[in-house]
Parts: C-alpha cells; sequence; structure tokens
C-alpha cells in the first residue's frame, strides 16, 4: 500500500493523517487512497502495453461510483454481474463499448438491459444462457454480440472459495460442451460469436496456470478454426496481502499474452478487480471494548464482518495497523473481533502486538476491493460510509446509510 504509511508515529494515508480524519468522521468508514487507483490503472496498462488490451474493471471488486467513474476517467472500461453492477457502470460515464457481461445467472431482465444499451459483449455461461438470448434477439430482430466463457479446467493454485476454472466449479462452458455448439451454431443464429472469455480464480500469484489456460484456448481455436475479434483472459492477478506473497511477473505474462495475441489476432480484454483497488484502501476501526478471554484479549472492533466478509468468507489474513504506533507491546495473544452475533466475525490474531486502549483507531490494511462491495446489512446495521484521499483533500464518497430509513423493511 505505497500510498499509506507512517509518518513518525501517525498512520497516513497519501498527506493526511488517519487519526485527524477519524477526528472528523465517525468509524468505521473506509478510506481509499485516489492516487493508488491512478498509480494501479497505469501500472497495469503499462504493463501489457505492447498488446494493447481493453481493460475493463471487475465492478464486483469496488462497485463505488465514484471509483467506477475515477476509473472510467482513465479508460477503463467495466466487467459486470448484474443489472444493477451494468447500470452503474454506465451511470459512473463507462463506454458500454467497453462493458462486458459475465455471470452464470443472467435473468431476461439483465439481458434486456445489457441489449439496450449495446455493451460489448456478454458473455454467456451456458447453452440455455445461449438459447434465451438467442429467443430475445429474435424478437427484436436484432443479432448480439456475444462471448462463450470457457471452464478451462485448469487449476489457479489459489483459495478453494475463489477459484473458477476447475472442472468442479458452476462458471463456464465445458470445451467438450462448447464443441457441440460451435457445431451446431445456426440453432442460434441470431447471436454473433465475436470472444471467446476465461476467468480462471482470483488472488493468482503464478502466471503458470494463466499458461495453461492460453493453452487451451489456443487448442480450441485451432481445433474449431474458429474466427473471432475478442479473447477476453479475465482477471486474477493476485496483490501482495502479506509480505510472503510474491506476485506473478507481468513481464513474463505479457510476453506470453502478445505471443497468443499475434496468433489468434484477437484483441485482448483483461478484467482486472482485485489489483485495481485492492491496495487503495483500508478499514478504519475504532477499539470499542477490549476484554480479557481465557488464552487471549479479544479487541472489540466497531467494524464487523457486515462491513468487511473476507475474513469470514474466505479466511483471509489482513494486517491490521494501529492508526497511532507505539513502541509498547502486549505481551500475550490478542484477537480482533467485531460486534457481529457470529463466532466468524473476527479480523486476526496476533502475538506481540502493540498495547491498545479502548477508543484508539485501528485501519485493516488492503481492504479496497471486496470489502465494500460484499457489505450487508447484517444484524440490522447500516452500511458503513467511504472517503476518498487525494494528497491532501477528503472528499466523502459513500455517506452512511441512516439507520432510520434501514429499520422500515
Ligand atoms: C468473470 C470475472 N472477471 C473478473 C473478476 C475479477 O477478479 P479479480 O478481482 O481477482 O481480478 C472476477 C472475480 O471473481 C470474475 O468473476
Amino acid at each position: 500500500m505505497p500510498q499509506f504509511k507512517y509518518v513518525g508515529e501517525k498512520f497516513f494515508a497519501e498527506k493526511v493523517s488517519i487519526e485527524k480524519i477519524t477526528s472528523k468522521n465517525k468509524t468505521p468508514f473506509y478510506l481509499y487512497s485516489e492516487n493508488q487507483i491512478k498509480e494501479n490503472f497505469l501500472n497495469f496498462k503499462r504493463s501489457f502495453k505492447q498488446v494493447n488490451p481493453i481493460i475493463c474493471f471487475a465492478a464486483k471488486a469496488n462497485s463505488n461510483l465514484s471509483i467506477l467513474r475515477l476509473l472510467g476517467k482513465l479508460g477503463a472500461g467495466a466487467d459486470v454481474v448484474s443489472g444493477g453492477e451494468l447500470l452503474k457502470a454506465i451511470k459512473a460515464g463507462i463506454n458500454p463499448n467497453k462493458i462486458v457481461f459475465s455471470g452464470v445467472g443472467k435473468t431476461e431482465e439483465e439481458i434486456l438491459l445489457a441489449i439496450k444499451h449495446k455493451i460489448l459483449l456478454i458473455n454467456i455461461e451456458s447453452e440455455s444462457e445461449a438459447k434465451l438470448i438467442d429467443k430475445i434477439a429474435l424478437k427484436q430482430k436484432k443479432i448480439i454480440n456475444v462471448g462463450f466463457r470457457l471452464n478451462p479446467n485448469v487449476d489457479a493454485k489459489t483459495h478453494k472459495k475463489i477459484s473458477t476454472g476447475k472442472a468442479e466449479n458452476k462458471f463456464g462452458i465445458s470445451i467438450k460442451e462448447f464443441h457441440q455448439i460451435f457445431k451446431n451454431k445456426e440453432r442460434f443464429n441470431n447471436l454473433k460469436i465475436q470472444a471467446l472469455s476465461v476467468h480462471i480464480g482470483s488472488q493468482i500469484l503464478s502466471d503458470l496456470p494463466y499458461k495453461k489456460t492460453l493453452g487451451v484456448l489456443l487448442k480450441i481455436i485451432n481445433e474449431l478454426n474458429i474466427k473471432l475479434k475478442f479473447i477476453d483472459l479475465g482477471g486474477g492477478f493476485g496483490i501482495n496481502y502479506s509480505d510472503h506473497e510474491q506476485l506473478i511477473n507481468f513481464n513474463n505474462y505479457a510476453k506470453l499474452v502478445l505471443d497468443f495475441k499475434k496468433k489468434t489476432k484477437c484483441d485482448i480484454i483483461f478484467e482486472p478487480g482485485r489489483f485495481l483497488v485492492g491496495n487503495s484502501g483500508i478499514l478504519v476501526s475504532k477499539v470499542q471494548y477490549i476484554k480479557n478471554g481465557t488464552n487471549k484479549k479479544f479487541i472489540i472492533l466497531d467494524a464487523g464482518m457486515n462491513d468487511f466478509m473476507r475474513p469470514a468468507l474466505y479466511d483471509a489474513q489482513h494486517s491490521i495497523i494501529p492508526v497511532s504506533r507505539s513502541k509498547n507491546k502486549n505481551k500475550g495473544t490478542i484477537e480482533f473481533v467485531g460486534p457481529i452475533c457470529e463466532t466468524t466475525c473476527k479480523f486476526g490474531k496476533f502475538k506481540n502486538y502493540q498495547k491498545l486502549n479502548e477508543g484508539d483507531f485501528v485501519a485493516i490494511a488492503n481492504a479496497g476491493a471486496y470489502g465494500s462491495s460484499l457489505s450487508s446489512n447484517y444484524n440490522t446495521k447500516p452500511l458503513i460510509s467511504e472517503l476518498i484521499v487525494n494528497n491532501k483533500k477528503i472528499k466523502i464518497i459513500r455517506k452512511k446509510q441512516d439507520l432510520f430509513k434501514l429499520i422500515n423493511s
């Protein structure tokens, strides 16, 4: 998180002390760095300069309208997985001609929205979906640009809950089934097959699974002698949640993709989510209470699993950074937990952590992706606010949900 660092003993977001932000904004809140998002996007673009891909930000990673707008202004398109994300991307000013729509369960209403807005591609994930889109297209007397999402049966070597490219996963169409569909493509006369797409998983830290996937794609393109305009290679690029993780070598991967592009003569689409926003955000929370358990001390935060699901959902481990640092250490083990009435509402266990007091603030690191977008009203808690910093300027980009509006249904 290069844009978040200590200046003396105080933790800063860009040029502002987080302590100062907490004095004016009630915790918990998400805090993003605008310059980090810009850097991430430009880094990604630079890494694949020769490939010149269409970069469709996976809106599920963070669908805050201001963040979509910021990425849109930088030139990003969007990968969306619902009608809501599609409408948000368009509202954020993203060109529909750079929007791709993935997902195994698109409804008729969502397909109609995609057609109405003339998006770049609907990535079909089953034969039934192809039949439905074809039927809608016929009714509307239109030819619809589509891609087929393949399940390449490649192990992305990531956490099992974020693996999407193995045969046992629900995503995409098997190679065998796609052969059948393609041989009988006249059954889908109202669809124009413009692309093949893949997305094998998330938080991927090796270029090997990507390499295998390119091999699978090349084989099927050659076997079927299929002429396509685009190949959508999905997202999945991992980030450093801790110092142990080694990121994939973009230079190597870019070379492989460039070679693949030359062989297939297709334009390349990427769908990065986490890589563009993961390290751009923190979740700032207050120590509400401290209580002694049998073998450890519980640090009870005012943020819960409803605000930040990743530890409960994926056993994700995030660093937790004191907003004001001191050398005073806790002797035993502490565990950060939240207020939600679930045992899984916890954020991490640490030994020899610095001494904390009730009322102190901490920042859960690398919370910019799949943080806010996964949050919920569980336990009838309002969605928390989101702020963004640009140098010294702070802007609220989502107000905390009004509790009294929330209780009406
Ligand atoms: C189809 C698709 N594309 C892109 C992504 C983005 O993945 P990541 O955030 O790991 O880049 C996802 C995430 O699940 C996805 O399902």
